[in-house]
């Protein structure tokens, strides 16, 4: 599946490099983690703007436009549980895109990589014992939250529906939801991201799609599943 679906902003093919090593049986999967976190980490903690801390690589306005849509997903008041927070700044700018909307939610953060949640921390000190270090693939949390969005670039291509299955069963709340995304399908002749996890056996419940703000044939997209 490596380079499917590109959905990793500018480190896509530096972690390409590192799926193939993994293939190739090289690294395992503790050095794959491991290799991207060393990508990511120095990076993000180098950058200067509070969104190229977070990975993205336009300003504040292309921030609101490229993840607005996650606040799409959100219908009701509850926790939200962004998996990869970074420094925070989704956690922060999606409570604000809710409350504008009338939905009032509780934000919670995880990241893998140490520094980056304690940058998280220091940013937003009013939630800093809601901000966790761990592996989403195997984290266990101390409570379950009603929406948790996360990316399956977060683990080796071979572990993405594991991913799935653990924020699911142990990680998002009864009726809850699990958001994925945002990301973009790479190449419109194979199948797209939701229609491999469909293809998974989950039912999708609901999606939402914007074009590029400057690759206007780009589309942006999320979509979810909910917990019966
Ligand atoms: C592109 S940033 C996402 C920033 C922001 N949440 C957003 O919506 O754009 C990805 C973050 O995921 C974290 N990450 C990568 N793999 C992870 C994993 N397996 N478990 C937890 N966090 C992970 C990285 O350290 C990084 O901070």
């Amino acid at each position: 599946m490596t380079g499917d679906y590109r959905f990793r902003d500018r480190a896509g093919p530096l972690i390409a490099e590192i799926d193939e090593a993994l293939e190739r049986g090289e690294i395992d999967e503790a050095g794959w983690h491991a290799r991207v976190a060393d990508i990511i980490g120095p990076a993000y903690l180098g950058a200067a703007t509070p969104q190229a801390q977070s990975g993205f690589s336009g300003d504040a306005a292309g921030w609101v436009h490229a993840r607005g849509l996650i606040a799409d997903a959100m219908d009701r008041d509850g926790t939200f549980l962004d998996v990869g927070c970074a420094n925070g700044l989704l956690m922060e700018t999606l409570v604000e895109w809710c409350a504008a909307k009338g939905i009032r939610i509780e934000p919670y953060g995880l990241d893998i990589v140490p520094e980056l949640a304690a940058l998280a921390r220091t940013r937003l000190p009013q939630w800093a014992d809601r901000i966790f270090v761990g592996n989403a693939l195997t984290w266990s949390p101390p409570l379950r939250f009603d929406f948790v969005r996360a990316g399956l670039e977060y683990v080796p291509p071979r572990r993405r529906r594991d991913l799935v299955d653990h924020l699911l069963a142990d990680v998002v709340a009864p009726r809850g939801r699990l958001i994925l995304g945002v990301y973009a399908d790479a190449d419109p002749t194979r199948p797209g991201l939701e229609e491999i996890v469909r293809g998974w056996g989950f039912t999708i419940a609901g999606h939402v799609a914007r074009p590029h703000r400057t690759r206007v044939e780009e589309m942006q997209r999320v979509f979810w599943i909910d917990r019966a």
